[in-house]
């Protein structure tokens, strides 16, 4: 049987294939009598799912992570897609190509790993570069590197997402860097090192879980036994560089409330918390524009952003409207979100959009939107 993908689904009519169940519950109406609530997931996202008839036999079969051919009928429920299921069997793992079910970046993992190896060489400080070398080409992390997520479900959370935020962060960090006139070593020691260990915080695999060192000691504690565990093989490392570099990965949280230790006490650490923050979030809106399954151009409620986020494209006016469409804002949004993808990207090609006439002051709303942010978790 043909895969049909969540994201290929549409209309009304009745469709038959194999999902992923990440989540299964048990729930009852108002009248006591009960139904599951089912999310069904594959590589190109997650769909929300109701089995009215309640049976013991699909309670003891079905559970989180197992796969499934479903039979079902898309609906719409409140804005959002929401299959119906009539038939659902459970299926085993052996019957299904695994990569059909794994959320992927859009990168090519090979080519950001060498691009991340050409930006450490390219370093000026030597124990840095010398470090950051010898760790991200030990055998074991450089595997893990090109495939683990960057969280379980809230930025980068699909294959090879870490290596897509911490390549991301590091780009960011040699302009960042040079704009704020701070020590470009250690802003990109601090972007590729403050998430890499994650790789021992996450499990790998279709369904992603905290490993008991995750749960127990963390991405940013493991990150200062790495740089222990790598600088002692290098003579004459420097104290207080490491110490430095410590710093950075403790703080890069940016706030005791949200796991640092510390806070970021010198500008490279302050700039690289706000890079983290500022790719973790953007990130996030990438996702939440990638998989949100609701209908027409607003998301659901996101928890963790605390909003709703707006998914279309913006109004955008290559050339002057005409004198009979001039003012017409309505008429002419419409017109724009006809136009293709190519020219509606163009804004952003040709500088930051906060240069536009009307719109704040890039860093005053920079500040403001960074202000009450989590990093990531
Ligand atoms: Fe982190
Ligand atoms: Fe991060």
């Amino acid at each position: 049987m043909t895969k049909l993908f969540i994201s290929d689904l549409q209309g009304k009519e009745e469709f038959e294939s194999i999902f992923l169940v990440k989540l299964i519950t048990t729930m009852e109406d108002k009248s006591g009598k009960r139904y599951f609530n089912i999310i069904l997931a594959d590589a190109s996202g997650d769909l929300e799912s109701r089995l009215w008839q309640y049976s013991p036999e699909v309670e003891a079969a079905i559970v989180k992570n197992t796969f499934v051919r479903v039979r079902g009928k898309l609906n719409f429920y409140q804005g959002r897609r929401q299959c119906i299921v009539a038939q659902i069997a459970k299926v085993s793992e052996t019957e299904v190509n695994v990569d059909d079910f794994i959320m992927k970046s859009a990168g090519d993992p090979e080519r950001m790993y060498q691009r991340l190896l050409v930006i450490i060489d390219g370093l000026s400080d030597v124990y840095i570069r010398d470090l950051l070398r010898n760790i991200v080409t030990d055998g074991e992390i450089a595997r893990r590197l090109k495939v683990w997520q960057a969280g379980k479900t809230i930025h980068h959370a699909y294959r090879s997402g870490l290596l897509e935020h911490i390549l991301s962060c590091t780009e960011l960090a040699l302009s960042l860097s040079a704009h704020y006139r701070v020590n470009p070593n250690y802003v990109v020691a601090g972007c590729i090192l403050h998430d890499l260990c994650k790789i021992y915080e996450l499990t790998d695999g279709v369904t992603v879980e905290y490993t008991e060192e995750g749960k127990l000691v963390g991405h940013l504690v493991k990150g200062l036994e790495l740089v222990d565990r790598f600088s002692y093989k290098i003579r004459n490392f420097p104290h207080y560089l490491k110490l430095h570099l410590k710093h950075i990965l403790l703080s890069h949280h940016g706030e005791y409330a949200y796991g640092s230790p510390k806070i970021p006490q010198t500008s490279e650490a302050y700039l690289v918390h706000l890079i983290d923050l500022m790719d973790s979030k953007m990130g996030s809106l990438e996702q939440i524009r990638r998989s949100d399954s609701t209908t027409g151009h607003w998301s659901g409620f996101v928890k963790h952003l605390d909003r709703i986020v707006y998914k279309s494209e913006l109004p955008f006016y290559p050339e002057y409207v005409d004198d009979e469409g001039h003012g017409d804002e309505h008429r002419e949004a419409k017109r724009s979100d006809a136009a293709p993808k190519s020219a509606a990207r163009e804004p952003s090609d040709q500088g930051p959009r906060a240069s536009a006439k009307g719109q704040p002051d890039p860093k005053t709303s920079l500040g403001k939107m960074l202000g009450n942010f989590k990093v990531d978790s």
